[in-house]
């Protein structure tokens, strides 16, 4: 018995209920209906845990205080030491600047290679040290006889409540299509029925199955790939060397970057035509002290630059919380369970073994549900130190699809549990939402451009795809679509423009309105580049347990 004896009761009614929840469908909670549950218990309405920025181009709007800080922060360079150097010694003059090397920074770098760029992609972390090799769920296209792109795309609209900007949603349905072959002639292995066509599952507020998967290992077959290809083409690459600070031109046009070396500390000046921003989201700064599904990267860096320089942000008040990962064992507290689980018949369970949401509502609709079921009607289960979950019954997947279906579509997660003695082949798991996305970023169009020029955004850094709530498998999709698209449009930019004296002034001006707002001396440093761990051990997790455990809330079988 890998779980607690004092868990075995709940898990021994989940048993009792299995067969007759094998007919059972609760019925799902129509859109016009979601926002009671959502304002309710959904992370993004807790009003304390957000204020209003004070500086920069979303002055006024609101965002949660752990980003706001950040956005708000004062710059790591001091530019009167480093201006000098600007026009006469760069370590690297380039045409195009990728930063960040996940899905969305290699597509970029690869397309604007082939349209004739001269790249330097470089990274905080190294080659594909991103969240992209965490993805399992897969990657959306409407691709089948039965699916369309229009399809998709009300989908996609639907599942953010209409708050997307359509325009980027069409980029991303027409696109989608073309990109599952493109990564597949580059040699990703998708998911195949035994008569060749693709074996598509179907996410939480998708109308047909429509995600490719490489079981649920895909993130990592994709980077794979990706990786591969950017070595095997001589992309010149950098690693552990972040991006500080943009560099602009007398003109008012990105031109560069300066970047730190993570093991000297010593600043690389970069100029370049064209900026690429794909450096991903915000989840190791776990928003209200949330456990996360992010890689150790994920700290906002290209949010904080696009600020710097001017560059508005869209809906910065919105995160997603994936409504599935793990709550026990400690050890791997927040890891993705991925909504493919769900997808394939998993049922999410209180602690009587009574569902109590439909599995595949919507995420923030989900998550919602579950903080519900936990806090209000303490019909959550209580983990030993202080965490609490309810159950997603994986052994339901086996009923329905035949023995061994769960060991040859999850993989990864029956390792990852088996680890820790528990067979989610025969045992449910127990989960709680965690910090996975963030909804909103960089304000761009669907050519990858941004407000300002040179600078250019794709991947999790921009937003406006996916408005309030992204559906799962359209993060993946939206990698690719808009690495390839911010690649492309970077490169014939870079063609035609003469970029003029470089300068830090915009780093000057920006210590000035903090300094003018009383703002330079109680902000930290940014961009944070990693999470602080080390001098706040834990932190995050006390703040979980007391944000998240009311006394007398949690039902203690
Ligand atoms: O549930 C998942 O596998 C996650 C997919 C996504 O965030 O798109």
């Amino acid at each position: 018995m890998p779980y607690p004896s004092y868990m075995e009761e709940s898990i021994r009614k989940v048993e009792a209920t299995r067969e007759r929840r094998l007919k059972e469908e609760l019925p799902r909670i129509p859109v016009g209906e979601r926002m009671p549950v959502l304002k309710a218990f959904h992370p993004d309405f807790i009003k304390a845990c957000m204020r209003e920025l004070l500086v920069g181009p979303n002055k006024g709007e609101r965002t949660p205080n752990e980003l706001a800080d950040l956005l708000e922060g004062n710059s790591r360079i001091d530019p009167d030491k480093i201006d000098p150097e600007l026009n006469s010694g760069v370590d690297y003059d380039v045409d195009v600047l990728v930063i960040g090397a996940g899905g969305a920074g290699a597509s970029a770098a690869l397309i604007a290679q082939e349209t004739g760029a001269d790249v330097l992609l470089v990274t905080k972390l190294r080659l594909g040290d991103a969240n992209t090799v965490g993805f399992q769920g897969g990657t959306q296209a409407a691709d089948r006889p039965d699916d369309s792109p229009a399809l998709h795309y009300l989908d996609t609209m639907g599942g953010a409540r209409f708050t997307n900007d359509p325009k980027l949603v069409e980029a991303l349905v027409k696109d989608a299509p073309s990109v599952i072959k493109w990564l597949e002639s580059l040699g990703v292995i998708w998911d195949k029925k035994p008569d060749g066509s693709m074996a598509e599952v179907a996410l939480a507020g998708e109308c047909v199955p429509r995600c490719h998967c490489c079981r649920d290992y895909t993130g990592l077959e994709v980077m794979r790939v990706l990786r591969d290809e950017v070595k095997s083409r001589d992309i010149n690459y950098v690693e552990f060397a972040p991006a500080i600070e943009l560099i602009m031109d007398e003109k008012g046009q990105v031109a560069g970057a300066v970047l730190v070396n993570l093991e000297t500390n010593e600043p690389l000046l970069v100029r370049a035509k064209a900026v690429v921003t794909a450096t991903g989201g915000i989840g190791r700064l776990h928003i209200q002290g949330f456990p996360t599904t992010n890689h150790y990267g994920a700290t906002a860096d290209g949010l904080v630059l696009a600020y710097r320089v001017g560059c508005p942000i869209v809906d910065l008040d919105t995160m997603q919380y994936h409504p599935t990962c793990a709550a026990y064992p400690l050890a791997i507290l927040g890891l993705l369970v991925t909504e493919k689980t769900r997808g394939l018949g998993a049922q999410v369970l209180n602690i009587d073994g009574e569902q109590f949401a439909h599995p595949l509502e919507p995420r923030d609709v989900l998550a919602a549900c579950i903080i519900r079921e936990c806090k209000e009607r303490g019909k959550g289960i209580a983990t030993p130190t202080g965490q609490v979950g309810v159950w997603l019954d994986s052994p339901r997947i086996d009923m329905i699809h035949g023995e061994g279906t769960v060991a040859q579509n999850l993989p990864a997660m029956v390792r990852q549990f088996g680890r820790f003695n528990i067979d989610i082949t025969k045992e449910p798991m127990l989960i709680y939402p965690a910090l996975h996305y963030q909804n909103g970023g960089i304000k761009f169009s669907p050519d990858g451009s941004t407000p300002i020029p040179g600078l250019f955004a794709c991947g999790e850094v921009e937003g406006g795809v996916h408005g309030k709530n992204r559906l799962g498998g359209n993060s993946t999709l939206d990698l690719f679509v808009f690495g390839r698209r911010a690649g492309r449009t970077a490169a014939k930019y870079a063609k035609g423009v003469k970029p003029g004296k470089l300068t830090l002034d915009h780093v000057r001006q920006w210590q000035r309105e903090l300094k003018e707002a009383g703002l330079a001396e109680v902000r930290p440093i940014s961009p944070k580049l990693l999470p602080d761990y080390a001098r706040q051990p834990y932190d995050y997790l006390a703040d979980y347990v007391t944000e998240r455990l009311q006394p007398g809330q949690i039902k203690v079988a």
